[in-house]
């Protein structure tokens, strides 16, 4: 089979990873990729946007599946072009879609078929937008209605930090079109995880829950990023709640899209958030989530083809994963200065002695290779990979690999894992 991965992050060198493992595969093709992924695919140099040269590209390479990582490329359609070409591909398509890339459309589902969810209210005007802000009062979460690259979430604290986002979305207008709209919703308080399955639109197959780190310092301080690090599984969601989870917020919002009219093929991802009042849903995502599936492939012991495979042709039903026992833990090497301005171009040191390690992998995020040297090409850079008996070790691992490896400006959490472990691994 002909692999295409679109995508050029951690999360699609994971996934070309994975795939390159698996028999049924003789040619995986990536667009446009990354340093890493080049050693083990052909890059294609098309933006994951570029949607209908994505699919010429397709078709000129006979490629017989296609697997999207981003949700910038399933909000552009791409789902759509390639089945109208009669191209098969592994993602939901655009009106599909719409349960990431607009909030107001995901918290309306969420409240017509009862899936729990915190309050909130959906606003076209700042001025009713402010009033509700005022009745319901601080803490409060006010948040663009469509994709803002993970910046158009505000957990306020105060009445005047959250009347100043309405500003800033609606006035300002710093989000563009993307926060015309917003929702304005309770606080939640509790602990956040991310249960990704991979679906057929009736079935659901779950991965390994997981959790993700989105501030960039150490104990949850600072800026949301695309997120620091991730491990799995988390003990935070053990087999009764997986289940609940799965009865609960899963398969009733796959039957909600159905019921809707939408046909649901991909993945589905709720991020949750584990209230004293049980698991609600902060949002879902319709992509593997990044960092979170650098953390669960390692133990996916299935192919992941025929997993891919069984969802695009609706034949999910039956099917299983295989994991390997342990667990493992992703750090996120970034640029000095993300999630603001930063510096690519620097020399990466220290790679090649990490290769071919037992429980250790290196998921490249933004790097290029130029003439036999790895640079840094964007704002996360690395995805370090330890693999343990335990989360400790995995982190062990982790954290003694990150150690050897330079390059100028590097920056990362040292405190992954840290909602759950007893005392720190890393201890400076
Ligand atoms: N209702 C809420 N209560 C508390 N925290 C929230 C709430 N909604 C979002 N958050 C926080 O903001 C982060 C980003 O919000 P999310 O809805 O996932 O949007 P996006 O990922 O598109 O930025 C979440 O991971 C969570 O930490
Ligand atoms: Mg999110």
């Amino acid at each position: 089979m002909r692999i295409l991965v679109i995508g050029s992050g951690g999360r699609e060198h994971a996934l070309v990873w994975k795939l390159s493992q698996s028999p049924e595969v003789t040619k995986l093709y990536c667009a446009p990729g990354n340093g890493g992924i080049s050693e083990l695919a052909e890059l294609l140099d098309v933006g994951t946007e570029n949607v209908d040269e994505l699919a010429d590209m397709a078709e000129s390479k006979d490629v017989d599946l296609t697997i999207v990582g981003p949700e910038s490329s399933l909000a552009k359609g791409v789902v759509d072009v390639f089945e109208k070409r009669g191209l098969r591909i592994f993602g939901p398509n655009k009106a599909a879609a719409k349960l990431e890339s607009s909030k107001a459309f995901s918290k309306n589902l969420m409240k017509k078929y009862q899936i729990p969810t915190g309050q909130f209210a959906v606003f076209d005007d700042p001025q009713a937008a402010r009033a509700y802000v005022r009745q319901l009062g601080a803490p409060i979460v006010v948040k663009a209605d469509g994709l803002c690259g993970g910046k158009g979430t505000i957990v306020a604290h105060t009445l005047s930090e959250a009347l100043g986002a309405v500003d800033l979305l609606m006035e300002d207008r710093i989000f563009k079109q993307a926060g015309e709209r917003i929702v304005v919703e309770e606080r939640l308080v509790g602990e956040e995880t991310s249960i990704i399955v991979i679906t057929d639109g009736v079935y659901a197959l779950p991965m390994l829950p997981a959790q993700d780190h989105k501030r960039l310092h150490d104990g949850d301080k600072g800026p949301n990023t695309g997120g620091m690090g991730a491990y799995a599984p988390t003990p935070l969601v053990d087999p009764a709640l997986a289940s609940q989870v799965m009865q609960q917020i899963i398969m009733p919002t796959i039957r909600a899209m159905t019921s809707e009219g939408f046909s649901f093929k991909g993945v589905l991802y709720a991020g949750l958030m584990l209230t004293s009042d049980g698991p609600k849903v902060l949002e879902y995502n319709v992509r593997f989530g990044d960092p979170e599936l650098q953390a669960i492939l390692p133990l996916l012991k299935s192919d992941l083809v025929p997993i891919l495979d069984d969802a695009v042709e609706g034949r999910l039903s039956g099917v299983q994963c295989e994991w390997e026992p342990g667990s493992c833990a992703c750090v996120v090497v970034a640029s000095g200065g993300y999630p603001g301005d930063f510096q690519i171009g620097k020399e990466i040191r220290g790679l090649d002695a990490l290769k071919n390690r037992r429980d250790l992998l290196i998921f490249h995020a933004g790097t290029k290779k130029d003439k036999g040297r790895t640079l840094s090409w964007g704002g996360r850079v690395l995805n370090v990979v330890g693999r343990g008996p335990d989360l400790e070790g995995a982190l062990k691992q982790a954290y003694e690999a990150i150690g050897t490896i330079h390059f100028d400006g590097m920056s990362y959490r040292k405190d992954i894992g840290h909602r759950v472990l007893k005392k720190p691994v890393v201890t400076s």
